[in-house]
């Protein structure tokens, strides 16, 4: 890491006023915040629910921990840092006395920390080992899945999680040119591999995400702890997830879908409904002046849940 934690304490988080607006926190409220990060949506939490409100917060990061930990060490106990995945949310809170909580937020992805920082592999415009790991204490790296898989696999990867088109292409000739151990090198494989076009991304960033999305298994991560965050809501209490990108909004919206309807037991047609656990509350995008002071907003959205009975 070459920047110091003292440039991140004016990091602001994406959405911060729409997170907080959403989550509706009053003084006390207690809040999981899945994804720390330089806590920036925590410490906007923290001074909503003054003097009482706490917050429990994960990061599989331990470098966005320490910034985080300065940054958050004026509110004192009111704040109790996991170093950890999410996924670990339901077993952790109650031990923590987080077993009924008025908001949890998942604010999803890499930081700009991360993008930012030339070691971790997380750019092509650094050239870096292809590591890509949020956790640098997890075994599998972005080189374990682009010198290990086969042909195949680095197909459906790609085109999978990466939603690339020429991924057959770009798996071809990545596996031609193996070994492969820089960002730089893997940024120009992809190059060679896919016909120029006009579009204005460079052309590794799509396979860029899809390996990053998979050494960090971060859709299955999503997808299990959804149902762990809304049971750990009160009733009333609301869960805010803030996407990058169509494939984890996608999961979001089929979630709340499937638990925003009553449902009727086919095998006893007049028996009450099961009362619906959620209701969505729209969708809310970044206002122009944030994407102008901070380009790499411009493609999230924020969601929030609302639980209307404890039935997951
Ligand atoms: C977009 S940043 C969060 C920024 C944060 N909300 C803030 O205010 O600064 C996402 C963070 O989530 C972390 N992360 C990603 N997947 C995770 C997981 N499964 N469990 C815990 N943390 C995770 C990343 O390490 C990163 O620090």
């Amino acid at each position: 890491m070459t920047d110091r934690p003292d440039d991140h304490a004016e990091h602001i988080a994406v959405l911060r006023d729409e997170v907080i607006e959403g989550l509706q926190p009053r003084p006390g409220s207690l809040l999981i915040d899945g994804t720390l990060g330089a806590g920036g949506h925590s410490a906007a939490w923290l001074d909503a629910t003054a003097p009482d409100g706490r917050v429990l917060a994960f990061d599989l990061d331990p470098v966005a921990i320490g910034i985080a930990r300065e940054r958050l060490a004026g509110y004192g106990d009111r704040v109790e840092i996991v170093h950890g995945s999410y996924e670990r949310m339901g077993e952790v809170a109650p031990e923590r006395g987080f077993g009924a909580v008025d908001g949890v937020l998942l604010d999803l992805g890499f930081s700009s920390m991360q993008i930012d920082d030339p070691e971790r592999g997380f750019a092509f415009r650094f050239d870096a080992p292809l590591d890509m790991r949020f956790d640098p204490t997890q075994p599998l790296t972005a080189a374990s899945l682009v010198n290990g898989l086969s042909e195949s696999e680095l197909a459906d990867l790609i085109y999978e999680y990466g939603e690339e088109r020429y991924s057959r292409r770009v798996a071809r000739a990545i596996v031609q040119a193996r070994p492969i151990r820089q960002t730089g090198e893997l940024a120009q494989i992809i190059e060679r591999a896919v016909p120029r076009s006009r579009e204005r991304i460079h052309p590794a960033t799509r396979t860029f995400q899809a390996l990053r999305i998979a050494v960090n298994d971060e859709l299955g991560a999503l997808e299990r702890t959804l149902p762990q965050a809304v049971s750990l809501l009160k009733p009333g209490g609301r869960l805010a997830v803030i996407s990058f990108h169509s494939l984890e909004d996608r999961i979001v919206k089929q979630f709340i879908a499937a638990h925003s309807r009553e449902v009727y037991d086919r095998r006893a047609p007049f028996a009450a409904p099961k009362p619906m656990a959620l209701r969505g509350i729209g969708r809310v995008m970044p206002s122009a002046e944030e994407v102008a002071d901070n380009p790499r907003a411009r493609r999230t959205g924020r969601r929030v849940l609302r639980c209307t009975a404890p039935a997951l």
